[in-house]
């Protein structure tokens, strides 16, 4: 039984229990609500982003699949031009094959690669044989220089350095001085006379060049004046000196990088006549050598001959010149000694430095800045400190120098 007075209390306290449990539950609900929304908005946000990444991804891949096509296309059109090549192609190699054969019908088989190259061993044979039979035709002039005889001096004239030439042609007399180491005006006398006595200046005739000469070595040959132009590396130019025009002009390749004798420091290409024409000597850069070289060139059409590496060297040398296709080196100190002839190249390989002893030039002032030889006087043409000499020489028959066994 329950007490009366207990049931009222009791009702109260079990509809108290029941609304505050139900009061509970309630915000428990909004609180899951609100957990969910924000959930689902997250996985909104995500889905959202989840649809653009895939246009994204909707759209490269057009663009790709587009970009392919093209692409496709391309090398398509370029199959088939390559077999429209290849078909041309094909046929020519048919057309030549059929020349082919049509030619071997005409000819009978033979080997003509190897017959072709022994045609041209025996060509480059032929011409070597040719160069040198030539040089040593060209030795009925076989004149070897043993001594320096005496010295003249003609005249002073002109700066320190310079050059004076007289054209060894048989034809010509003519003297040409070139002063200083380089210039655009050159003198002209008539001869050795006229320059002796050309106190009175209406002898000599100033002949102006279209283009500056450099250095000292430059030289008269027939009538044309052959220089090293200035500013250039290694243009050698020919002048025709009775209509002053310039008839021709070459590039001596491999020259020009040095002096072509250390004491000479302004000369890089010497050009020397001899009994065998033109030639030019310039040396090599010490890192290759410094050794000179000689060159033989054409005086008529301007064009290399051959070249020849010498075992001289360009140090401590101040000149060279050539007789009968032989050079001499004169060396010297560098503030002006006694010149000596010390080194020898003989391009015909008949006479060695070992067969001369070293020749001593006639101590009278201190250096060359160039010295020339005359192949029709036989005798050497110098430019000493400002003085133009002449040296008479003593030679001998080369031949007579070989050892006889
Ligand atoms: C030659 O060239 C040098 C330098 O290249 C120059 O200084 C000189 O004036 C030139 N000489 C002549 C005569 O043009
Ligand atoms: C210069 O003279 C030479 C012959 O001496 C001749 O061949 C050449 O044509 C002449 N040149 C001019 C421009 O007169």
């Amino acid at each position: 039984m329950v007490d009366r007075i207990q049931l009222p209390r009791l009702l109260m306290f079990l509809f108290l229990t029941q609304s505050f449990g139900e009061a509970q539950r309630m915000t428990q609900d909004a609180l899951l609500m609100q957990y969910i929304e924000r959930r689902i908005m997250l996985l909104e946000d995500r889905l959202e982003k989840c649809n653009q990444d895939m246009n994204k991804y909707v759209r490269e891949f057009r663009d790709f699949r587009k970009e392919i096509t093209v692409r496709l296309d391309r090398l398509n059109i370029y199959k088939t031009e390559f077999k429209n090549e290849m078909e041309v192609v094909g046929s020519r190699i048919d057309r030549i094959e059929k020349d082919i054969d049509y030619l071997e019908s005409l000819q009978p088989t033979q080997p003509c690669v190897e017959v072709d190259e022994k045609l041209i061993e025996e060509q480059i044979q032929q011409a070597e044989e040719k160069r040198k039979a030539k040089l040593r035709m060209a030795a009925d002039c076989d004149l070897l220089l043993i001594g320096i005889k005496s010295l003249k001096i003609v005249k002073k004239i002109g700066e320190n350095q310079g050059s004076w030439i007289k054209d060894p042609s048989r034809d010509f007399q003519k003297v040409y001085i070139l002063s200083g180491i380089n210039g655009d005006v050159f003198t002209e006398f008539a001869g050795i006379k006229a320059f002796t006595e050309s106190a009175r200046r209406k002898l000599a005739k100033r002949v102006t060049l279209p283009f500056a000469w450099q250095g000292t070595g430059h030289v008269v040959y027939n009538g044309y004046l052959y220089f090293h132009r200035n500013s250039t590396l290694n243009q050698i130019v020919k002048f025709d000196i009775r209509n002053g025009t310039v008839k021709d002009h070459m590039l001596l390749q491999g020259a020009g990088r040095v002096p072509a004798y250390q004491l000479s420091p302004y000369t890089f290409i010497d050009l020397a006549v001899d009994e065998q024409g033109l030639w030019s000597i310039h040396a090599e850069p010490d890192d290759r050598g410094g050794t000179i070289i000689v060159t033989k060139i054409d005086h008529n059409n301007l064009a290399v001959e051959h070249s020849w590496d010498t075992s001289c060297s360009s140090k401590g040398a101040e000149a060279a010149f050539l007789i009968c296709g032989t050079l001499y080196v004169v060396y010297n100190t560098r503030h002006g000694g006694r010149s000596h002839v010390q080194c020898l190249y003989d391009v015909t390989d008949v006479v060695t430095t070992a067969d001369v002893p070293s020749l001593y030039f006639p101590k009278r002032y201190g250096k060359h800045s160039m010295i020339h030889y005359n192949p029709r006087e036989h005798q050497l043409y110098a430019w000493d400190e400002g003085y133009q000499t002449i040296y008479k020489l003593i030679t001998k028959k080369k031949l007579e120098s070989r050892p006889s066994f």
